[in-house]
């Protein structure tokens, strides 16, 4: 696709902020936007030099558009903050070819979960031996085909897992050997919504460090033929504001290390991103700070490889979401709903975790949002929010395009087909030009798995 009406010279003058940018009616914060994020000629918000809401005449709503340059910068951020070939992208954030090719070309290891990342990832292109290899459950076939892709990690997560390994060196899968990491319980409980802690000791991941189960899994893994234990792993969550849990995670792991002569010490993913204007998050270098200190004063062995998995951090404030809005429904003394074109299907987080979110008008991007309204979608529940306590600016109407900033990560990730609904396409803007990276789902999608 080339360029679109209103694109072009975009001003360089960003969206201004109220006297009190924290107050609920002031406009969408500058820190929630992507990067290239500035008003075209038109007025309205342009990400990319892409005008948004001539994107979304053009290619229909709801759409997912990511901000490539700020992509870029945040993989360039994370390589510099961890070290070439230490950090890898958590590709469930957000994983489509172009994504993983782009993290490939930055300088990123891919992180992938099931075999489905796995070959989506080298479908991209990326070599095996970029990719780190997770999962509390993987299937024989899945684990076969990460052998036969000749993974640079496989992060080994259960006695049953390291049982399926055994038996596929029994069979001579494991001729040209694999590296593994071993994932290990720290029993350490991030501040963040229970759903998305990991570290804890009650956990289905890893090996529990106090029980002795990962001094046990050091053994067994050890006896198995062309697996060769480099490092530990741990992920204690996402989300995370905190990030002295990293700290904590580091002084128990050391002394673990140390006892096993391990030289990778991988401290996982976590860090939190901003969604409401109120919010900011740690950046990616206090991070890797703590991270780094923290080694030190845990007298970490100096040969050990400090390495790290960020997928929020990489992908979430890259993105905004475009819905149009089809109805608004007043009830005095009640609420109004705002009624979009998307929902649950394309972004669950409100409907799983609570989370919250912004919404604003990409025409009026400046705007005070004095009215307080519910935007909702178009499944049929009364749990299907997408911003539980919007605010919009007064003219809002039927017909306009409605923005959710900070919708990078687990939208599009974790989008359904609830209601036999499409899944958004997703579109790459830089330079004025829009590429749609993945199409819209069609009826025909819906489908060709019905027999
Ligand atoms: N490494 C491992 C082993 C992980 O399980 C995860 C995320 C990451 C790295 C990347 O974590 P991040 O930097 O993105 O926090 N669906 C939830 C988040 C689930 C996180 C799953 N694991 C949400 O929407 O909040």
């Amino acid at each position: 696709m080339s360029g679109l009406s209103g694109a072009g010279d975009v001003s360089s003058a960003e969206p201004s902020t109220a006297s009190d940018p924290e107050s609920p009616e002031a406009p969408v914060a500058r820190h929630l936007l992507p990067m290239t994020a500035a008003r075209a000629p038109s007025g309205s918000l342009a990400v990319g030099g892409v005008d948004l809401v001539a994107l979304a005449e053009d290619v229909g709503t709801p759409v997912f558009v990511y901000d490539e340059d700020h992509l870029r910068a945040r993989c360039k951020e994370a390589v510099a903050c961890f070290g070439g070939g230490a950090v890898a992208y958590g590709t469930k954030a957000f994983l489509c070819k172009a994504m993983a090719a782009l993290a490939v070309e930055e300088g990123m290891l891919l992180d992938v979960s099931t075999g489905g990342e796995l070959a989506v990832a080298l479908a991209a292109g990326a070599r095996g031996s970029s990719l780190v290899f997770h999962g509390n459950n993987k299937s024989v076939p899945e684990l076969k085909a990460a052998l036969a892709a000749g993974v640079g990690r496989i992060v080994v997560d259960s006695f049953d897992e390291i049982q399926r390994l055994a038996a596929l060196s029994g069979a001579g899968l494991l001729a040209s050997g694999v590296d593994a990491l071993l994932r290990v319980t720290p029993g350490v409980a991030a501040h963040t919504h229970e759903y998305v802690m990991t570290g804890q000791e009650d956990s289905k991941f890893g090996f529990s460090l106090a029980e002795g189960a990962a001094d046990r899994a050091v053994e067994a893994l050890r006896s198995v033929p062309g697996v060769r234990l480099v490092g530990a792993h741990t992920h204690v969550g996402s989300q995370i504001f905190r990030v002295d849990v990293y700290a904590r995670v580091v002084s128990l792991l050391a002394p673990f290390l140390r006892r096993h002569g391990l030289g990778e010490c991988c401290v996982g993913g976590g860090l939190g991103v901003a969604y409401l204007n109120r919010e900011h998050a740690p950046s990616m270098a206090e991070w890797a700070n703590v991270v780094r200190t923290s080694c030190a004063v845990a007298r970490m062995p100096e040969d050990v490889r400090v390495t790290a998995e960020p997928g929020r951090s990489i992908v979430a404030t890259a993105a905004i979401t475009l819905y149009r809005v089809g109805t608004i429904k007043s009830l005095p003394g009640v609420r109004t709903y705002v009624a979009v074109d998307g929902g649950m299907s394309d972004n669950p987080r409100p409907v799983l975790y609570g989370s919250g979110y912004e919404a604003f008008l990409p025409r009026a991007p400046d705007a005070e949002r004095p009215w307080a309204v519910r935007v909702v979608g178009k499944h049929c529940e009364s749990g299907d929010i997408l911003v539980e306590d919007a605010r919009l600016p007064a003219d809002l109407e039927v017909g306009d395009v409605l923005a959710t900033p900070v919708t990078g990560a687990y939208g599009w990730s974790m989008a359904s087909n609830y209601n036999r609904v499409e899944r958004p396409p997703v579109v790459f803007v830089r330079g004025g030009e829009a590429r749609v990276v993945v199409r819209r789902e069609t009826i025909e999608d819906l489908l060709r798995l019905d027999r």
